[in-house]
């Protein structure tokens, strides 16, 4: 990708006019340089978008250390996780024009995570992403009651659930940070000791990867994703109407009104939600199709594949209309939720003092279908004691002119 060559370029540029202009080596210090990224600090693009600061992340939950990760590359591209619900707070990743650009929405700080109903920012979703009807399911002939908490359903985990749980972290590099959480037998109303470790690894190739296992005691149900929000024109630039998306899927799962599968897989051919072809969100997002109505814009599961492949696939394409920045998503999974942000209101304040205006916003979220443990028909998600759970997917960053 040339804008790989670009940067390093440029550093070199700046490095010749650093030399040329000034006489000793007195360092022009940014205010935002947060690390140790010399070279950041005189480009233009570093000055005008910056990590959180850590020390807006550092408390103590429930007996337990939050605090604020950053992982790096030689490309200067970053990403900040935080150990309070293993969320992604920043990605900054070069646009066309080389300018870093954080196309994570979401808060700058701590506090705003732990309060009010959650937005799901950035979050790891655990035990169940997505819903299951009524808050009920049954395995091997006993039901198990979860709490209803999106409406007469059971949404992301339930009232906590894993986005506002304290992870065990371990930043075994620049480049790594493992997060573990054990989940008691019971908690959520989920059977079984489930012990999920989720790996964020940020390549070379500026890919973040996301990697997922987990184990139980007890059968049990689980389906783990992130709910990472994405502007790819930066967090806070407005809506993502213009944004280009393609996603690799023929076939999905219709919902009734409360956002529940019918339970039949469906053609995408011929209506408002087919992405097989790349195509501007906004073009069909107000269309009368019923399946948009319900789902008040896009907020519908793709069927990428019929079971967990084992091996990473594309599955969607996402490019930024001012940016150029141009994402790829790939998973082992079978599904991926595409939801429009339409639930978005304006009324939390994000990072750069921004709102988080209407459909400002997407989520690409993959993962098995919601509601699996309800519909036959679908791939399952029942993890059995002696089994690991093992999935991962990857979202690449590069750019397009
Ligand atoms: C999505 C879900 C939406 C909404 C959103 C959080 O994953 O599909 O319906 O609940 O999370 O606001």
């Amino acid at each position: 990708m040339n804008f790989q060559l670009r940067l390093p370029l440029s550093i070199l540029g700046i490095f010749l006019l650093a030399l040329g202009g000034c006489n000793s080596g007195s360092k022009n210090q940014s205010a935002e340089t947060t690390n140790s990224q010399a070279t950041d600090s005189t480009a233009t693009a570093s000055q005008e978008v910056s990590l959180p600061a850590k020390a807006d992340f550092q408390n103590t939950i429930s007996g337990k250390k939050t605090d604020l990760y950053v992982l790096k590359n030689k490309n200067n591209v970053q990403a900040a996780i935080t150990n309070y619900g293993g969320r992604l707070v920043s990605l900054l990743v070069p646009d066309k024009a080389g300018k870093m650009t954080d196309v994570i929405v979401g808060f700058d700080k701590l506090q705003p995570f732990t309060e009010g109903a959650d937005t799901y920012f950035g979050a790891l979703i655990g035990r169940y992403g997505n819903r299951i009807a009524k808050g009920k399911f049954t395995l091997d002939g006993k039901t198990y009651t979860l709490a209803t908490n999106n409406g007469p359903n059971h949404l992301h985990g339930g009232k906590v659930g894993f986005s506002r749980v304290i992870w065990d972290a371990n930043q075994t590099n620049d480049s790594t940070l493992v997060l573990t959480y054990v989940s008691k037998d019971g908690e959520e109303g989920y059977p079984g000791t489930l012990t999920s470790k989720v790996t964020y690894t940020l390549s070379s190739a500026n890919e973040l990867k996301i990697a997922y296992e987990a184990t139980t005691d007890k059968k049990t149900v689980l389906n783990l994703t992130n709910h990472s929000y994405f502007n790819l024109n930066g967090a806070g630039s407005g809506t993502i109407l213009d944004h280009q998306l393609q996603i690799n899927a023929d076939r999905y799962t219709p919902v009734d009104s409360t956002l529940i599968p019918t339970g039949k897989i469906e053609a995408l051919a011929g209506t408002p939600l087919n992405f097989k072809k790349a195509t501007i969100i906004g073009d069909r997002i107000n269309d009368t199709h019923q399946q948009i109505k319900f789902g008040k814009g896009y907020d519908h599961n793709y069927v990428l594949a019929t079971q967990r492949s084992a091996t990473l696939k594309p599955a969607a394409a996402v490019l930024g209309d001012k940016s150029g920045i141009y994402m790829e998503v790939s998973t082992q999974e079978p599904g991926i939720q595409f939801y429009s942000g339409n639930f978005m209101t304006g009324s939390n304040q994000i990072k750069g003092g921004k709102k988080d205006e209407y459909r400002s916003a997407f989520c690409l979220e993959t993962q098995h279908f919601p509601d699996s443990p309800n519909q036959r028909n679908f791939p399952s998600t029942v993890l059995a004691p002696g089994q690991t759970y093992k999935t991962s997917s990857v979202y690449k960053f590069s750019v397009k002119q």
